[in-house]
């Protein structure tokens, strides 16, 4: 590039190791050197580094080197705004966000304009089941093969990735292939989220342990919070080998624990368990068993806290510890017949035995104590609660396996973000939306501005296997492509439209944009070696460096990804010295770009008088030679404006 050659636009997804690389630079000059890691003078700075050789505690699986080759590629993917209504929902307005494609191209898209900005990430990934769907990556090919693999399956879905993944599976990669499908999406997943971040994982026992050992090494095992146990149901599942298995885990790490903090206020507004009513009182109580549990629960640690306590049938009854040994109580004399002579005192009859419990009332809102969330959600939800959801917004049953019930995402949105903080909450594994469902009702629930980026592969829907065939009715009776995706937004459209019946002067921002990860609008220099002839060849071709088909629509958005800019700007279509320009206001940051043809010295006149921080255009677009555009570098440099071509 010549001084007076306008800077080029970086289409490229963000490059992750070099910018690691540069951080480190900046601790340590002396360790960089020519791009690369001076092993021999980082040690002389921080000491003791392992060698290959020496033992140390590292977690392996056959494929975690080529899980960082995976996060190293850069990708020139994009996503294309699918404005028409019978995609988004209110396009202009909404800061919602639905993006279909491969989550993990997707998320090296939203690098440059989500980096440190997502409060909550949710994720319900596929728990490594045979029958789950693991998309196959290539770390050589990105978007090639998930073009490729768009394209293989035919319109009856008829050659699905899980059938290749059958294969590896009986190849015992199982495990392997998981993880290294995992981890480099929760690698790039880290970089979106704020400093007082929290991401959530829905996971069972298959891959607990392997899930918690990646996250440990990549959010820092010093950042974990909790393996929560979500209590998903009660009764049933006799046909369970073993023990009947009522729940899953939900894995929780903070970004920075230091910065993280749970929202106590919240928790307190909705502390549950309160599940009996006494009328007398008018007010909602829980039962907590009188003798003592846990530690120091027997006899002989307090034994003046062993005494007896009338049962109903006028029977002494003394406390009995967790082992059936004799217990105490958690009270003293005194404290206790205050407990019973006031009528905080209930007594439950369990197999003709009575046992004694204390009345514990729901608090009034002004002497809420403080009260933490527990690492079991007992009786939160049960599973069934998310297939009936889905039963009543479609009126037919079986059309999505296993989706999260909503309130459970509720609650956890409820737990860790802010009513008024905008904050934004992603999944990338969003399955049948039920995402949109949880924030859409918490908004609606405390008038919250949270907003919601979802992510969902157009998994296939094959209309020979018996579980796909329900679904694949219903699509196509509604005139859809037959893909999850294409139900996750019929799902999300009807709980907007719910949500709207149900309270129509609400101003919950129920509507969403649908991007579609896509391959660049521009061409890209190809850099293999060439002959003198070729070279002339591909120069010629690379003039005109716009793909055929795109629209300019479609470029904005790339360029506005490529700036990091928010796929929320407000875009305005204005007329520019007779040209037509987009003018994108996002957050302080004024861009205006042009795509047409040809740029005039009029046009850019006028783009100078109104003053943008940017100015994007098209190489191609100086058609009359160099003598407009390097004219143009100066005077948008003079004008403090930055200019750029794509
Ligand atoms: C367990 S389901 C999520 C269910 C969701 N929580 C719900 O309540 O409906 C996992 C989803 O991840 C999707 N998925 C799998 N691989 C993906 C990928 N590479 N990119 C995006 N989505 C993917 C699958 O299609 C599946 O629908």
């Amino acid at each position: 590039m010549t001084e007076q050659e306008p800077k080029k636009l970086d289409i490229d997804s963000k490059d992750i190791m070099g910018e690691n690389l540069e951080k480190l630079k900046e601790m340590f000059p002396s360790v960089v050197k020519d791009g690369t890691v001076d092993v021999e003078a980082l040690r002389n700075v921080i000491g003791d580094i392992s060698e290959p050789n020496q033992e140390y505690y590292n977690f392996m699986w056959a494929g975690k080197s080529e899980a960082f080759k995976i996060i190293k590629e850069k990708t020139t993917a994009t996503l294309k705004p699918l404005k028409s209504d019978d995609e988004s929902v209110d396009f202009e307005n909404t800061e919602n966000i639905f993006i279909e494609g491969d989550n993990l191209e997707v998320l090296k898209i939203l690098q440059k304009t989500y980096h440190n900005s997502i409060k909550m990430i949710y994720i319900d990934p596929p728990y490594n089941k045979d029958k789950d769907f693991v998309y196959p990556d290539k770390w050589s090919e990105g978007l090639t093969s998930y073009l490729e693999y768009s394209k293989l399956v035919d319109e009856e879905g008829n050659i699905t990735s899980s059938n290749a993944e059958d294969k590896s599976v009986k190849a015992g990669r199982k495990h392997s292939r998981w993880l290294t499908m995992m981890y480099p999406r929760l690698f790039l997943a880290r970089n979106l989220l704020k400093d007082d971040g929290v991401i959530f994982i829905s996971i069972d026992n298959d891959e607990i342990k392997n899930l918690k050992a990646i996250c440990d090494e990549i959010y820092g095992e010093e950042n974990f919070i909790e393996q929560i146990i979500w209590r998903k149901k009660s009764g049933g599942g006799q046909q369970d080998d073993y023990l009947v298995t009522e729940h899953d885990f939900i894995l929780m790490y903070a970004k920075d624990k230091e910065l993280f903090s749970l929202n106590e206020k919240t928790l307190l507004k909705t502390s549950y368990g309160y599940n009996k009513l006494d009328e007398a009182r008018n007010k909602k109580y829980k039962l907590t068993k009188l003798s003592k549990w846990g530690s120091s629960a027997h006899k002989e640690d307090r034994p003046t806290m062993y005494f007896p306590l009338k049962d109903p049938d006028g029977i002494d009854n003394f406390p009995i510890a967790p082992d059936g040994r004799a217990g105490r109580w958690r009270f003293g004399k005194q404290r206790l017949y205050e407990l019973v002579d006031n009528g905080f005192v209930e007594w439950v009859n369990n197999n003709e035995e009575w046992i004694p419990y204390e009345k514990e009332y729901e608090p009034e809102d002004n002497e809420h104590a403080i009260l933490k969330e527990r690492s079991i959600l007992y009786d939160l939800v049960e599973n069934t609660e998310g297939s009936n959801e889905l039963t009543e917004l479609f009126k037919q049953k079986d059309l999505f396996d296993n989706p999260k019930p909503s309130d459970l995402l509720f609650h956890l949105a409820l737990l860790s973000t802010q009513t008024d903080n905008q904050d934004t909450i992603l999944d990338f594994f969003a399955g049948s939306g039920s995402i949109f469902q949880a924030i859409y009702n918490l908004n609606k629930y405390d008038n919250g501005n949270r907003k919601i980026v979802a992510v969902q592969i157009p998994e296939h829907l094959n209309k020979k296997k018996k579980e796909n065939l329900k679904t694949y009715n219903f699509l196509t009776s509604i005139n859809k492509h037959t893909n999850i995706a294409e139900f996750s937004k019929e799902r999300i459209r009807r709980v907007g439209q719910k949500i709207k019946d149900e309270k129509s002067d609400s101003n919950v921002d129920t509507g969403f944009k649908v991007f579609k990860l896509s391959e660049s609008n521009f061409k890209q220099w190809d850099d293999t070696p060439k002959s003198k002839a070729e070279l002339q060849l591909a120069f010629e071709e690379y003039k005109d460096n716009v793909k055929e088909g795109s629209n300019q629509l479609d470029m904005l958005y790339e360029v506005i990804l490529a700036k990091g800019l928010s796929l929320n700007s407000k875009v305005q279509e204005i007329e520019v010295g007779n040209k037509k320009m987009f003018r994108v206001d996002s957050d302080g940051v004024e861009l205006l770009a042009c795509f047409e043809n040809e740029i005039t010295q009029s046009a850019l006149d006028e783009v100078i008088e109104l003053r943008p921080i940017y100015f994007i255009c098209l190489d191609s677009s100086f058609k009359s030679g160099s003598a407009l555009k390097t004219n143009s570098v100066l005077r948008f440099r003079d004008a403090d404006i930055l200019f750029e071509t794509v």
